[in-house]
């Protein structure tokens, strides 16, 4: 969503004349799009604040937009006095103003819903692959996420205005379309007829267009896997075979008090249907170790879990208690060392997995997307369906985005291969 929402933000920017540029100090604006997920985050974001205060030239107008600026508010303006601007991620549409009237500073963190997706340009150009925002915020209340307060409730755009963004991505050179969504598969809209339209429409939409070969969207909630979108991944072929479906823990006692679904056999029957509609489908999940009062026993279950599932590809993180949300004030925080130590235990599970399942690649043909070439300069970086990386000895930028290419070699991080003439 960050990734989209900067490149929104790049488009108006270029529309209204200006050029982007690499040099801090050379810079007449300066915009930190911030993520308030985990502490961590966050404190990144005043280094960075930090940084480029001391960088910057004097005129040069600067300021945050994003989770931390809405979570940040006013005291923002205290911490960095210098700051022109504060807007929270429902209000980046009015950084016009800052830019015309230089001399104010802007404050709003409010949760307006979908206007600022009226109000910014399309981006003119894509690339190969165009995020598409359906939905903004979620409803679910997890005890530990601060996304409910930073992004608000849940909002689904209207379906025919989803539809001409990807129309338009599919005219302006996209060719894989990613929906987004703090809660993705939530998306439901109903429009003035009464017709209700989920992101089953949107993929059997995006499918119909000729220049849309791959369709994939992030980020699902186990339970809305409802079996239209389940059906989907047997009836559209252009729907890769790749579902990001975050579990968090395997302890049903730490799901609840994580206010997630705590049935397990519900999340293995979801998993089970996908299989049975499409065999080769891979699932990929985020974890939280160290949440408060997770004992070894519970941790042991996580353990499990990610092995029973074989997640190809998982997202893991230490608890980072956040302002606003029901699991800071829970007792028995779990210590940073046992953190530490869980985390590199999981990660070492959830690395063998992801090592075989790329090792179980070598020999196989897949048609890749092409990312363009990499830092070395040296190759070809392309995406599986599974989305892992595959690098190719060419530079040969000119060839079509779409190759089939034979994968040879592969380790933990990525796949080799070649093109196949
Ligand atoms: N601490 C650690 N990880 C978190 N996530 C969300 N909130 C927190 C938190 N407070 C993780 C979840 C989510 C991903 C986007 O970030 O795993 O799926
Ligand atoms: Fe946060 Fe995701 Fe839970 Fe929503 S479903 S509260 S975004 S972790």
């Amino acid at each position: 969503m960050n990734v989209y929402d900067g490149q929104r933000i790049a488009a108006m920017l270029k529309a209204r004349g200006m050029v982007e540029t690499d040099d801090l100090s050379d810079a007449d604006l300066i915009i930190l799009n911030t993520c308030a997920v985990r502490e961590k985050a966050t404190n990144k974001v005043y280094s960075a604040l930090g940084r480029i205060r001391r960088a910057k030239k004097e005129s040069a107008l600067f300021g945050i937009v994003g989770c931390v600026a809405r979570e940040s508010g006013g005291d923002a303006f205290k911490r960095i006095p210098e700051l022109n601007f504060v807007l929270g991620p429902q209000s980046y549409h009015r950084l016009p103003e800052i830019i015309d009237n230089p001399d104010i500073k802007l404050l709003n963190i409010d949760l307006t819903g979908l206007e600022k997706f009226d109000e910014l340009p399309q981006m003119t150009t894509s690339p190969n692959v165009a995020y598409i925002p359906v939905q903004e915020g979620c409803n679910h209340c997890c005890t530990y996420c601060i996304v409910p307060y930073t992004r608000g409730r849940e909002i689904s755009r209207p379906f025919k205005d989803v539809v001409a963004d990807t129309l338009n991505a599919s005219k302006t050179g996209a060719i894989e379309i990613c929906f987004l969504g703090q809660n993705v598969n939530g998306y439901k809209y109903t429009d003035e007829n009464g017709n209700v339209y989920r992101l089953s429409d949107l993929i059997k939409y995006a499918a119909t267009l000729p220049e849309i070969h791959r369709i994939r969207f992030t980020s699902s909630y186990p339970t809305e896997m409802t079996d239209d979108l389940i059906e989907m991944f047997g009836m559209e072929e252009k729907l890769l075979p790749f579902l990001n479906m975050p579990i968090q823990s395997g302890s049903p006692r730490v799901l609840k008090l994580m206010n997630r679904p705590d049935d397990l056999d519900t999340y293995r029957t979801i998993v089970n249907k996908l299989k049975s509609v499409r065999p080769d489908i891979q699932i990929s999940s985020d974890f939280i170790v160290g949440f408060p009062d997770e004992t070894d026993d519970d941790f042991e279950q996580t353990l499990n879990i990610a092995k029973e599932i074989k997640y190809i590809n998982s997202y893991s993180f230490k608890y980072s208690p956040r302002p606003h949300t029901v699991a800071a004030l829970m007792k028995n925080q779990i210590s940073e060392q046992i953190k530490s130590v869980r985390l590199q235990r999981l990660d070492g599970q959830l690395n063998d997995n992801q090592r075989e399942f790329n090792m179980s690649c070598i020999g196989k043909e897949m048609v890749c997307l092409c990312e363009g070439i990499d830092k070395t300069g040296k190759h070809l970086v392309f995406r599986t369906p599974y989305m892992q990386q595959c690098i190719v000895e060419s530079v040969d930028a000119n060839i079509a985005s779409l190759q089939k290419i034979k994968i040879t070699d592969a380790n933990k991080a990525s796949l080799r291969g070649e093109i196949i003439k």
